[in-house]
């Protein structure tokens, strides 16, 4: 129960003053919500003269003041009303062809009319915001967020008026090298507002959080926390699970927190039976309600076991590229489209790349039996010794298990994608294996790593990281980046650690409709031939325990310009971006259904 303490502690609660951020439960349809997506006044502003003077110096009177000339002799240089929109949720790139290639800072504008209940309180909550955000409120500074694909919130109740509010954010997608991540990425740089932006209404004494699992290797006892953030501190709290019969009640000590411990009858979680239960949690002063799936995870020797039985993660990787139409996937359908064509695979399983997804994706995930492997942005070469750089990942990383942790699809939290071995590093990455673990012991940690030959066929994994991660990750390319797909009939591979492997990226590229013999780069035929060779190695590997493959769909990367081929695309997908399944699709598919036999 101590360690369940410090986890809450952990979680920081504050009391909030204005414009401060506090843990909130955004996604309880118990709560009174309104959205504000839809079109938002936008300005873009390569050279930021809205924030700064010509002195370089930050500007009092900037666009987030949103004036307007009172005189006809007034002068003010810019004017949202009259101004070009853009659709929020959504990333700039695929709304203008101006913005394509834009990488820089664009102010958008929403004003609104809102009437709050007598004593509520009111905050304004941003899905994700690529990649920093300076958000103001009616003028007024709120506050500033850095890092593009993890919620934030900012309470405005005391700067709320009943209407004429104008709500502005300025947010640059600069890249910069000492950022998370850093400056070259294999993806596309999508600015913009890319969630849902809504405010949300709670009481002055409000469940500000709260983690309800399975405690780890058991199957009936459920342990957790919940807190509260507002006066009213010392309250009676409820938890409750009706159809499992739980209705049982825990008191908040001196921090506003109540530690959860209880035990139930509960059909688990698992991708044959997604079983979610409707989860009530009562406090004298509010209520928020939840869908929740009880499931363990574990691993033992080169096991994966999943509520106590072995498992094999048959999976895919993932970028959160919108099907059909491109640029940053955001909707429920959006979700439900990939996971549905992972499913289509025989897949149980998703690596969630290179970021956390929007929220959709898990609880899509949640909903239709699919576990995930969940990443923060610690790509290629991250500014290791860096500290500002190491708090970021770390606030990264928080602010992702704070939304994902009552997920069960969540099996996974991934470190680092494919990061240059030395010290620094692994003291950073060490850093957040120990940070992940004291927000979360319930589920695994692990890193998708690289491996080194010893002589010309085998293929070792020894990277130190590996000692202090629950389940190593190793991207391949054998075949593509390496040679030719017959090259793995001749690889074997070893480890030096006990423990399962996920091959968490192999595959190459292919031009949907591009055929040609099964040595031609880019057709249908190499890609099917590569898998053909890949899976035969991947089953003579003794330690595999799972497999995600790069990667489901094709998407956009700056890193990409071969003409008529790429085009800015990264081919690699089993299905193009406008959802035609190539050659392989099919290859991984037999695969999987195979496993299953
Ligand atoms: C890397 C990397 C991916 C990239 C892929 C590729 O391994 O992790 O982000 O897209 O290889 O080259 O296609």
């Amino acid at each position: 129960m101590k360690s369940l303490a410090l986890f809450a502690a952990l979680f920081v609660l504050v009391s909030a003053a204005q414009g401060q951020r506090v843990d909130l439960i955004a996604n309880s349809d118990a709560r009174k919500t309104m959205s504000l997506d839809g079109q938002w006044q936008t300005i873009v502003d390569p050279y930021e003269s809205g924030y700064y003077d010509y002195r370089y110096q930050p500007s009092p009177n900037g666009y987030f003041k949103n004036a307007k000339p009172k005189t006809e002799s007034d002068l003010v240089e810019y004017d949202f009303d009259s101004s070009s929109t853009l659709k929020v949720p959504g990333d700039w790139n695929t709304q203008s062809d101006q913005l394509f290639f834009y990488e820089g800072s664009v102010w958008y504008k929403k004003s609104f009319d809102y009437q709050r209940r007598p004593n509520a309180r009111v905050f304004v909550y941003f899905g994700a915001a690529n990649y920093i955000a300076d958000v103001y409120l009616n003028g007024e500074k709120l506050g500033q967020h850095e890092g593009g694909f993890t919620p934030f919130n900012f309470e405005i109740t005391n700067l709320l008026r009943d209407s004429g509010n104008f709500l502005i954010v300025k947010v640059d997608n600069k890249r910069r090298r000492d950022a998370v991540p850093t400056l070259m990425t294999d993806w596309w740089n999508y600015g913009g507002l890319t969630r849902d932006v809504k405010l949300i209404e709670t009481p002055a004494t409000l469940i500000s959080d709260y983690f309800i699992q399975l405690q780890k290797g058991s199957r009936d006892r459920v342990v957790g926390w919940v807190k509260l953030n507002g006066a009213q501190f010392s309250q009676r709290i409820i938890v409750r699970i009706p159809e499992a019969g739980v209705a049982k009640a825990f008191a908040t000590d001196a921090s506003g927190t109540a530690l959860v411990d209880l035990t139930a009858d509960l059909k688990l979680w698992s991708p044959e039976n997604a079983k979610l239960y409707d989860v009530t949690i009562e406090a004298e002063t509010d209520q928020v309600r939840d869908q929740i799936g009880f499931r363990s995870i574990e691993t033992r020797g080169t096991e994966i076991l999943l509520n106590g039985r072995p498992i094999f993660l048959r999976g895919v990787s993932i970028h959160e590229e919108a099907p059909f139409r491109g640029g940053r996937a955001y909707s429920r359908e959006d979700a439900q489209t990939l996971l549905g064509w992972a499913k289509e695979l025989g897949a149980n399983f998703v690596r969630l790349a290179h970021y956390p997804h929007n929220e959709h994706m898990v609880r899509e995930a949640d909903r239709m039996g699919i576990m995930v492997w969940s990443e923060i942005p610690v790509y290629w070469t991250i500014l290791w010794d860096n500290p500002a750089t190491l708090e970021n990942a770390r606030n990264q990383l928080s602010e992702v298990i704070a939304r994902d942790k009552n997920r069960a699809a969540v099996v996974i939290w991934s470190m680092a994608n494919e990061t240059p071995l030395g010290e620094a590093r692994l003291s950073f990455l060490r850093n957040l294996v120990g940070f992940a673990r004291s927000l979360d012991s319930t589920r695994l940690i692990s890193a998708a790593m690289e491996r080194h030959y010893v002589g010309a066929t085998t293929q070792v994994i020894d990277d130190p990281l590996g000692e202090f991660l629950d389940v190593l990750g190793c991207n391949e390319y054998v075949g593509w980046y390496d040679g030719l797909p017959d090259k793995a009939d001749r690889l074997e591979w070893r480890t030096k650690y006990e423990k399962p492997l996920i091959m968490s990226e192999f595959g190459g590229d292919a031009l949907f409709g591009k055929h040609g013999d099964v040595l031609a780069r880019w057709t249908e035929e190499y890609q099917e031939n590569l898998y053909r060779h890949q899976l035969a190695m991947l089953k003579r590997i003794p330690f595999l325990r799972g497999t995600t493959p790069w990667i489901l769909m094709d998407f956009r990367s700056p890193r990409r310009p071969l003409p008529k081929i790429q085009d800015y695309w990264n081919r690699k997908g089993l299905i193009s971006n406008r959802g035609q399944k190539k050659k392989a699709f099919y290859v991984l598919q037999r695969y999987y259904s195979d496993l299953q036999k």
